[in-house]
C-alpha cells in the first residue's frame, strides 16, 4: 500500500500557478522547478508524489484513484461528471464558459442552433434547459472558427480576457457559468488518507485566507 499522498497537477499555465500554490501552502519539492521533461516529483519526507497530467486528465487519474487528489478545471468537471470530491474552489484559473457568436448574432429561434464546442454535455443541459433545440458540433479547438467559417451558428467555450472572440468579431451572448480550478479528491482515497488530504486542503484554504 502506497502511503505516499499523489497529487495530479495540470501541467501547463496554470499547473505553475497551482504547483506554486502548494509550495505557499507547505508542500514544495524543489526539483519540479528545475524543468526537464520528467512527470513525477517525489518529496519524501512530507510524504507527498506529484505527477504532471493534461488538465483535461486530472479529473480521470483522481476517479480511478491513480491520483489521491489534483486540480481541475470546474469546466472538467461539469463537462465529465466524474465521481471525485470537490473540496476547494483555489480561485485561480478564472474564466466563464459562455455561449458566443458572430459581432451581431440574433437568434430567431426558427430552425435548429447549430453549436460547435469542446463542451457537449455543459452545452446540451444549458439548451435542453431552455427548451431549445440544437445540433451539436463537437469540435476539440480552435471553436471560434466554426462560426467564421459557417460550420455553426453559436459556439459555448470558455472565454478569459475575451481577446480570442474579439480578434475573431465574436461576441458572448450569453454567460453560462463561471469557471476557476478545484481541489477535488478520490473518493475511497479520501476515507483512507483522510488525515493527509484534509490537511492539504486546510493549509491551500489558509494560505488563499491569508494572501486575501
Ligand atoms: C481557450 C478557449 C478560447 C481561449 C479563450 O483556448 O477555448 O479559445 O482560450 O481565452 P481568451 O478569452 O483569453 O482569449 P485554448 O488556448 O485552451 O486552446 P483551444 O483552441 O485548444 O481550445
Amino acid at each position: 500500500m502506497d502511503n505516499m499522498l499523489n497529487i495530479a497537477l495540470p501541467k501547463g499555465r496554470l499547473g505553475d500557478a497551482v504547483y506554486a500554490m502548494f509550495e505557499a501552502a507547505g508542500y514544495p519539492c524543489p526539483a519540479i522547478r528545475e524543468g526537464g521533461r520528467k512527470l513525477t516529483f517525489e518529496n519524501e519526507a512530507l510524504g507527498i508524489r506529484y505527477f504532471w497530467v493534461k488538465p483535461s486528465d486530472v479529473a480521470i487519474y483522481v476517479e480511478r484513484g491513480a491520483a489521491d487528489i489534483g486540480v481541475a478545471g470546474k469546466d472538467i468537471l461539469l463537462e465529465y461528471v466524474p465521481e471525485v470530491y470537490e473540496l476547494l474552489d483555489l480561485g485561480i484559473g478564472r474564466c466563464q464558459m459562455a455561449v458566443a457568436a458572430p459581432d451581431g448574432f440574433r437568434d430567431e429561434g426558427d430552425r435548429t442552433l447549430r453549436v460547435a464546442t469542446k463542451f457537449a454535455h455543459i452545452a446540451q443541459r444549458h439548451y435542453a434547459a431552455a427548451g431549445r433545440e440544437i445540433d451539436i458540433i463537437h469540435l476539440s479547438g480552435s471553436i471560434e472558427i466554426a462560426p467564421i467559417l459557417g460550420l455553426s451558428d453559436v459556439i459555448v467555450d470558455i472565454v478569459e480576457t475575451g481577446s480570442t472572440l474579439r480578434e475573431n468579431h465574436l461576441s458572448v451572448i450569453e454567460s453560462i457559468v463561471p469557471i476557476s480550478a478545484r481541489l477535488i479528491a478520490n473518493r475511497a482515497g479520501f476515507k483512507f488518507k483522510n488525515q493527509q488530504i484534509e490537511e492539504v486542503a486546510r493549509r491551500l484554504a489558509a494560505y488563499m485566507e491569508e494572501k486575501a
